[in-house]
């Protein structure tokens, strides 16, 4: 195998695989005392258990890597349950320590948005700017998901809510593994009850599967489904992921269809929103 010494090729390999972070040309040691705090593996907090709380997946380093994937999960969905809010929805992932993804993230990427809105769109996870950020959809792809909501008289701020599916990047933007994703759904489904919107919106393959049980995006997007939010059903659809449209530049026709599903039904349902004439590009 022949390696390319093209800068701009080894550049894009090097993004392929996962590495997004440049070093420096000093060597450090990790392990002296006097290292810089923030080459320090973040400090997890301990908190003491209280009555009726959930298995405790919050101190040790390595939690996540001792802990058995239904531990986590069972961990999850009693502190999803135990928020109240979406504050401490917030807090309790914080200190979720059941997902190994955590300790590879830079930032816990909750929402943007407002939970005011009608319309909740879930996407799949953080990428390389939403981790640096710590909001969801602010990379490329959310600029054209922006464009897409902005096409149908829908503003990012101030009309939807935004989240993922988990709330950590996956390294390398690889595509989240079933038992992440198990471990990480009762935190978005407790998201969804907590804000709820009168509308769902997955974004993706990964999204589509995990809260509405779609195979094949391009076959189930579009259409119309209920979703049981624990309190009420509401509206659900999938549509196509904005970083596959980026890629697939003639597919953006069938996320516009989509889109414009979305403004019929919020139109509707009564919303005094203007209509968006404008083609998605
Ligand atoms: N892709 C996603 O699914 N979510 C983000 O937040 C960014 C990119």
């Amino acid at each position: 195998m022949s390696l390319t010494t093209d800068p701009a090729e080894l550049v894009a390999w090097y993004a392929e695989m996962g590495i997004t972070e440049a070093l420096d040309d000093a060597t450090h040691d990790h392990f002296a005392a006097d290292e810089p705090a923030s080459a320090a593996p973040r400090p997890r907090p301990t908190l003491p258990p209280r009555a009726g709380q959930a298995p405790a997946l919050v101190a040790r380093p390595n939690a996540a890597a001792a802990t058995a994937p239904e531990d986590a999960t069972v961990s999850a969905r009693v502190l999803a349950r135990e928020a109240a809010t979406l504050d401490e929805l917030k807090q309790a992932l914080a200190r979720f320590e059941g997902c190994a993804l955590k300790a590879t993230a830079k930032n816990l990427v909750f929402a943007d948005g407002t939970p005011e809105g009608r319309v909740m769109i879930v996407g799949e996870a953080p990428g390389a700017d939403e981790d640096r950020i710590g909001l969801p959809f602010v990379g490329r792809s959310g600029q054209l998901l922006d464009r897409m909501l902005a096409a149908i008289g829908l503003d990012r701020k101030t009309d939807v809510y935004i989240a993922n599916l988990l709330p950590w990047r996956p390294p390398g933007n690889r595509t989240p593994t079933p038992q992440e994703v198990a471990i990480c759904l009762p935190f978005i489904q407790r998201q969804i009850q907590l804000a709820d919107p009168d509308i769902l919106i997955c974004i993706g393959g990964p999204s589509a599967l995990g809260l509405l049980g779609l195979t094949g995006i391009l076959a189930s997007r579009g259409k119309w489904l209920e979703y049981d939010t624990g309190t009420r059903r509401i509206r659900a659809m999938a549509t196509l992921h904005p970083a596959y449209l980026l890629r697939q530049p003639l597919q953006k026709r069938l996320a516009w269809r989509d889109m414009r599903a979305l403004r019929a039904a919020l139109d509707a349902a009564g919303s005094s929103e203007p209509g968006g004439t404008a083609r998605v590009e």
